[in-house]
């Protein structure tokens, strides 16, 4: 049914793992709900064990990722979710927004199924001014389309709406684009790129040309004169935020 993530998702579980840290800020947003909707939901990372979860997710290539114990899946999309209104305590949906063909409708989708909301998506204009993307990467919005801002997705799920920033460490196990900004190795490595659907779109041109001025640097120092205060923090913002409604 999806065709992209049938494509680009085939590894995904080799560097896309949970990690325990951004799970225990995931959950604490969930609140006290007992059923839970994981929308977008791949390979099941970030699903509670300890409450009723169901998956729904377009690519038969993710869902055949999820380990056998996981919660059952649904193939389908968000834009047209087969429930009934307020099937679920809460929906979320994490890192997935910024695919959807139809955000609106798909954000309308989980405020009609769930009574809590919970959506990870990145801010552009924190994630434009990375290093990653101001330097080296230019013009590419890390996991962030401008028409799915963490206020504009507030603003479509409506009611009573709070924007939490993700703490991210800094040796985050979850390889999504952002989580390797302390160490900055891992972006010269193909198997860790091949998982960030943001490079298997650029044009392959762009990437090298950003891989091996991103290796220079490394080799040189010029990046650590830079940046490499990074490497010595503990947590960083990489412009992901938890946006949060409930019901007004
Ligand atoms: C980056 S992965 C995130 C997977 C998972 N939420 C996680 O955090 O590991 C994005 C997922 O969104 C799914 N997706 C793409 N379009 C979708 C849509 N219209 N409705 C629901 N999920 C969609 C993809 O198939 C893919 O599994």
């Amino acid at each position: 049914m999806d065709a992209l993530y049938d494509r680009l998702g085939a590894t995904y579980s080799a560097t896309r793992r949970e990690d325990p840290e951004l799970a225990r800020q995931i959950h604490t947003a969930l609140g006290g709900a007992r059923t839970l909707l994981n929308v977008g939901a791949g390979a099941g990372a970030y699903e509670p064990r300890d409450r009723a979860v169901l998956a729904v997710e377009p690519s038969a290539v993710m869902v055949a990722q999820r380990p056998a114990d996981a919660a059952p899946a649904v193939l389908a999309a968000a834009e047209r979710l087969p429930f009934a209104d307020g099937s679920f305590d809460a929906a979320m949906a994490l890192h997935t927004v910024h695919h959807w063909t139809d955000p609106a409708a798909g954000l309308g989708e989980l405020r009609r199924v769930a009574r809590r909301v919970v959506v990870v998506a990145g801010d552009a204009d924190v994630i434009d001014r990375l290093w990653l993307t101001a330097e080296y990467f230019p013009g590419i919005a890390f996991g962030a389309r401008r028409d799915v801002q963490p206020q504009a997705i507030a603003e479509r799920l409506g009611g009573r709406t709070e924007i939490l920033p993700l703490r991210v460490p800094v040796d985050c196990a979850d390889g999504f684009p952002e989580a390797f900004l302390a160490r900055p190795e891992a972006y010269l490595d193909p198997d860790v790129r091949r998982n960030m659907s943001v490079f298997r779109l650029l044009p392959d041109d762009r990437v090298a040309a950003g891989v091996a001025r991103l290796r220079r640097d490394l080799a040189s120092g010029v990046w650590d004169v830079r940046h490499g205060d990074l490497r010595r923090r503990s947590h960083l913002d990489t412009g992901l935020r938890i946006i949060v409604s409930d019901p007004a």
